[in-house]
């Protein structure tokens, strides 16, 4: 254990379980580990310390990253590290103003990089049309969010914490020039990273009951997805009432996140965005 990991407590499996959900058929694990321990116990933090990372933790990240499955292994994804304050000011504008994105030390953006493969053809005078498809598009974007979730898991074990930054896609053109994106390459979302300010309070924040995602055989929309539904909207405005937050409860604040394009803060002309810089959807 080093200074960032030492003063965490590993929780048992039950605490880890009861915590995640707030319910008492919370599983019930077979055993319990560290890296349980770790995944079970996440949550997004918004407030760092005014420190640098440790020498070696960002390579540490992406090796992490890069050691996630990926589809063919064509490994079509890059990820940007922004450390420079104004270039962070700006992006941070153009995620909607957040603040975390200034305080940050590091700014992860993860980006869908087919372009490499385009390159690549063009180098080799080889033909490369599939990467006009929506598939391999949507090949990118699972590539870049399964290798940015390792790296979550990678950094929390170091002792930092983190936040997706969704609102990348806010301004899509605008990220892309800030970042000299080339065409085929599209940044699917950021990634606040930093030590935690351990006087900000923070906590796992409860999900659905196991009945609305877990379906066995065949899915099915049933009373266990209704009571699960029912019950964590009662758990989270717990939640939000102990982090002091309006206790608006999951369902109105989901619901309200759907409503309509006007609730989408500019990425509802994202197909538009996406045909700006040269993303192919066929
Ligand atoms: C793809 C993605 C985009 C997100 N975008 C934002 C964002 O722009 N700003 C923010 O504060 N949180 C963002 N989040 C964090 C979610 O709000 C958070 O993960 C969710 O509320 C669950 O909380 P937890 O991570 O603490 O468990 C994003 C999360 C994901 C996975």
């Amino acid at each position: 254990m080093n200074e960032l990991t030492a003063k965490k407590d590993p929780l048992s499996g039950a605490a880890a379980m009861f915590a995640r959900y707030r319910r008492d058929d919370a599983p019930k694990p077979p055993q319990w580990n560290e890296t349980l321990d770790l995944i079970l116990r996440h949550r997004s933090y918004r407030a760092f310390l005014r420190q640098k990372l440790p020498e070696g933790a960002l390579e540490t990240i992406v090796a992490a990253a890069q050691s996630a499955s990926t589809s063919s292994n064509l490994q079509v994804w890059s990820v940007v590290a922004v450390e420079d304050q104004e270039r962070k000011n700006r992006l941070a504008e153009l995620a909607g103003g957040q603040q975390h994105v200034r305080d940050c030390a590091l700014f992860l953006v993860w980006l869908s990089a087919l372009a490499r493969l385009d390159r690549l053809a063009e180098r080799q005078g080889r033909e490369a049309k599939a990467l006009s498809y929506l598939e391999l598009f949507l090949t990118g974007v699972a590539d870049a969010a399964l290798a940015a979730q390792n790296a979550v898991t990678a950094l929390e074990s170091l002792g930092l914490g983190c936040c997706y930054i969704g609102a990348m896609r806010n301004h899509p053109e605008a990220v892309a020039k800030e970042l000299n994106l080339p065409p085929h390459v599209f940044a699917v979302f950021g990634m606040v990273v930093g030590v935690p300010d351990p006087a900000v309070a923070t906590d796992v924040k409860p999900r659905l009951g196991q009945g609305a995602v877990l379906h066995r055989e065949q899915y099915q929309w049933g009373e266990a997805q209704l009571d699960a539904i029912e019950t964590l909207d009662a758990k989270f405005k717990d939640f939000q009432r102990e982090q002091g937050l309006p206790e608006q409860g999951w369902i109105r604040q989901v619901l309200s996140r759907v409503r309509g394009p006007e609730a989408m803060s500019g990425r509802d002309r994202l197909k538009e965005a996406l045909a700006a810089l040269g993303v192919g959807l066929k």
